[in-house]
């Protein structure tokens, strides 16, 4: 696929000729900014900004922390209180970064919908989505490290129970279970790796986030429509799309002031909400708390890893079938990552020739399913495996799979899809009227319905 034809940096004084002959980065910033952008992107397609400024504020507030963190047992809950309390302004830099977690997971998970709902996933973008996948991966291990290192008593349980999972992989566990952990439990050796790799992990993910800018301005973005930006040739290509700066880079600079108000308000008033008390008392491996909670953020995932038990009779029958090597405990972990793995070959799995959710009137209804069975899980994630929440769990876990493995796929083949507009012009002019515009064809585009 041909890039859409566009304008390109030209250097025009001698000093921009002399550095452009030698370093095009002026021209590399000017091509980036003046990329041509759809122009009936919607409010979902602001979160890229937001998780761009997330990641930035974790990094920054992350650097200014470890100047008074100290990676060792015996001192790191101590440095952590230090920060709270003594250092002008610390309690600000630590709430920030744990409330930015927050907002970069809600932030990445309407991302990640936004892209199931359009269709972002198929083809040509299946590259921008699996450097997404790989992203949010690195961004779970990232966030499951960082919640170690206050030496809380969920840090060090969160950690015992998660890293007890790998020990449930067949034959090799415990020796995976004892080189990640550094020995036999979660000790200083943990800790301080965890500590390295929780430094290090950003910039990977800045690094894969590059990649993932690369690959979308390669095909350029998708939009509401799923129909592509005419490529013939400038002048058509002008009237479906705007450039990035100064149009995309107001509106999601607005929004982005927007949720900063949400964000603050928490941050300054609520800033622990999120959190668990049990955090705030130290690391105690003589006593285990009463309920062992992961993040929010973690919840759905975490529901699927329960939902397993070896009471379900699919487990029992691959207890059996495999000779006990693949029992309920490696179930559920072979569960928890089979979810993300089926997301991630959703372009693969999805056989609809119309890209778009909003011309895919059975495919509107599944999706919203999935959306509830996400906060379903989300809910029964937080719940004690006991009474009628493994049920709930089960039942929403199987879904998810259901959704990926059989709905996306069969979908394609039974549903009649409405017709998209022709052209983005089209779908343009339908919603906001042609005046000024250039005449383009809104008495013949159809309304869309979203
Ligand atoms: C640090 C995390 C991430 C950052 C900073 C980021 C950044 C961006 C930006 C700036 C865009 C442009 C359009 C927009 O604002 O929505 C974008 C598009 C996209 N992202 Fe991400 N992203 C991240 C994570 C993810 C994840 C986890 C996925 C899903 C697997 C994903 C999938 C996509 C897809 C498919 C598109 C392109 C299609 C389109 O423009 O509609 N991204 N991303």
């Amino acid at each position: 696929m041909s890039g859409i034809p566009h304008d390109h940096y030209e250097p025009k004084t001698k000093g921009e000729k002399w550095l452009h002959s030698r370093l095009p980065v002026v021209g590399l910033l000017y091509d980036t900014l003046m990329i041509p952008t759809p122009k009936n992107l919607n409010w979902m397609w602001i979160w890229g900004i937001v998780l761009t400024f997330c990641l930035a504020l974790m990094i920054v507030t992350g650097i200014v922390m470890v100047m008074h963190y100290t990676p060792h047992v015996d001192l790191a809950f101590a440095s952590v209180e230090h920060l709270m309390r003594n250092v002008n302004g610390g309690h600000m830099i630590r709430y920030l970064h744990m409330n930015g977690a927050s907002l970069f997971f809600v932030a990445v998970y309407l991302h990640i919908f936004r892209g199931l709902y359009y269709g972002s996933y198929k083809a040509p973008r299946e590259v921008t989505w699996i450097i997404g996948m790989l992203i949010y991966l690195a961004m779970m291990a990232t966030a499951f490290m960082g919640y170690v290192l206050p030496w809380g008593q969920m840090s060090f349980w969160g950690a015992t129970v998660i890293t007890g999972l790998f020990g449930a992989v067949p034959f090799v566990g415990e020796s995976i279970q004892t080189w990640l952990l550094g020995g036999p439990a979660v000790d200083n050796a943990t800790l301080n790796r965890f500590f390295s790799l929780h430094y290090l992990l950003p910039f990977v993910i800045a690094g894969l986030v590059i990649v993932h800018i690369w690959a979308f301005h390669t095909t350029g973005n998708n939009n509401p429509t799923g129909v592509e930006v005419r490529r013939t040739s400038k002048a058509e290509a002008e009237k479906d799309t705007l450039p990035f700066w100064p149009y995309f880079v107001m509106k999601d600079l607005f929004a982005l002031a927007l949720i900063m108000v949400v964000f603050f308000a928490i941050v300054g008033f609520m800033p622990n909400y999120l959190g668990h008390p049990d955090n705030y008392i130290e690391a105690n491996p003589l006593s285990t708390p009463a309920h062992i909670v992961p993040e929010w953020y973690f919840l759905p995932f975490y529901a699927i890893l329960r939902a397993f038990d070896s009471e379900v009779w699919l487990v029992m029958l691959v207890d059996w079938a495999t000779f006990g090597i693949v029992d309920a405990k490696f179930f559920g972990v072979l569960a928890m990552f089979g979810a993300i793995a089926v997301m991630a070959l959703a372009p693969w799995l999805d056989t609809s020739n119309v890209r778009s959710g909003r011309y895919r009137p059975m495919f509107k209804w599944w999706f919203a399913l999935l959306c509830v069975d996400f906060m379903v899980l989300m809910w029964v994630g937080a719940m004690p495996a006991e009474g009628i929440y493994p049920y709930i769990a089960l039942i929403g876990a199987a879904f998810w799979f259901f959704y990926f493995l059989v709905m996306l796929p069969l979908l394609g083949l039974i549903e009649k899809p409405l017709a998209p507009p022709a052209t983005i012009e089209d779908d343009f002019n339908a919603h906001y009227g042609d005046a000024g515009h250039g005449g383009g064809s809104s008495a013949t585009a159809p309304t869309p319905a979203e």
